[in-house]
């Protein structure tokens, strides 16, 4: 089973478009050694020529133009994304959906129906889709029970509730359930060997214990290092908590969080571009590596 990095900063990508911050300033200008990175998503094969995609980024095209197992060219028009699966409804997360406009067939879509929920109606993704290709939805169930996508043998997904809040855009972001939010358990049906998934991390429950013990690749939110990262950096007042992330440094984050876990190869994913760990030579990139964690990039490959 492979595992693909198509993207691996949060929403905005690195650098972001209107973004002058330190980071996203130090790496236009060249001034900082920092790597640009898209927008989170990872992407799941077992014969490297199918492939589910784990969310669609909105900037699915240039992934798969700098992807080429992603267009195997087997007939005139071809595309590698067998299916997709949506772990929420985030911007971040669904708008290249509408990239995918010009599928052959109808796109198999997996999501919970909180998300479809979302999709049909604060962002009508799918009724929009409608007048193009057309969407065939499966409903994944926020509770452990696994799926498999048709083409990605030897694959199993297992999806379960993350405590988080529905889009700004949703009409039930005051109501957050199970179902807005999921993590997920990618796991090979024949080693057994598993990877969590989870970009969008804030609170670290039993069942995200439970993943992390059993997996062999720990793929987490890496999108601040502290929690008050976005009004240290002047571009915004809430805190990484209040939009559902876990920040990495210090006493309760992210780091300490993973220590516990050392049968794993743990990497940080969906970085927002406030990160100082994005900086590869900085101390907060040397303090990520000291505690024997990665940070993702474009392109990574895991074989699990
Ligand atoms: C988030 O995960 O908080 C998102 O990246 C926000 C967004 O897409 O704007
Ligand atoms: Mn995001
Ligand atoms: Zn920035």
């Amino acid at each position: 089973m492979k595992i693909r990095i198509l993207g691996s900063a949060a929403g905005g990508g690195f650098p972001q478009w209107n973004c002058n911050c330190e980071t996203c300033d130090g790496c236009r200008s060249t001034r900082l050694n920092a790597i640009a990175r898209t927008q989170s998503s990872i992407a799941v094969s077992s014969n490297g020529s199918d492939w589910a995609l784990i969310n669609a980024s909105p900037d699915i095209r240039q992934q798969i133009l700098s992807t080429p197992d992603l267009q195997p060219n087997r007939s005139l028009r071809d595309t590698g994304i067998k299916a997709v699966f949506l772990m929420d409804a985030q911007i971040d997360h669904v708008t290249g959906l509408l990239m995918l406009r010009e599928s052959r067939v109808r796109l198999p879509i997996y999501c919970s129906a909180r998300v479809k929920a979302d999709l049909t109606s604060g962002f009508p993704i799918f009724n929009i889709l409608e007048h193009y290709c057309g969407v065939d939805w499966f409903e994944v169930k926020p509770d452990g029970t696994p799926f498999t996508v048709p083409g990605i043998d030897a694959v199993q997904f297992e999806p379960f509730a993350l405590t988080s809040k529905a889009p700004p855009y949703s009409p039930h972001r005051a109501a957050p359930a199970p179902g807005d939010n999921l993590g997920l358990v990618i796991r090979n049906t024949v080693t057994q060997a598993c990877a969590l998934y989870a970009p969008g991390l804030g609170v670290i429950e039993p069942p995200v214990e439970r993943a992390m013990r059993q997996a062999s690749l720990i793929l987490v939110d890496g999108t601040t290092w502290t929690d008050d990262e976005m009004s240290r950096r002047g571009v915004g007042k809430k805190l990484a908590r209040e939009m559902g992330h876990l920040y990495q440094s210090g006493p309760g984050g992210m780091l300490e969080v993973l220590a516990a876990y050392p049968q794993a190869r743990r990497v940080l994913i969906h970085i927002n571009n406030t990160n100082p760990i994005l900086v590869e030579d900085g101390p907060e990139r040397a303090a990520v590596h000291a505690a024997g964690v990665e940070v993702a990039q474009d392109g990574m490959v895991f074989e699990l």
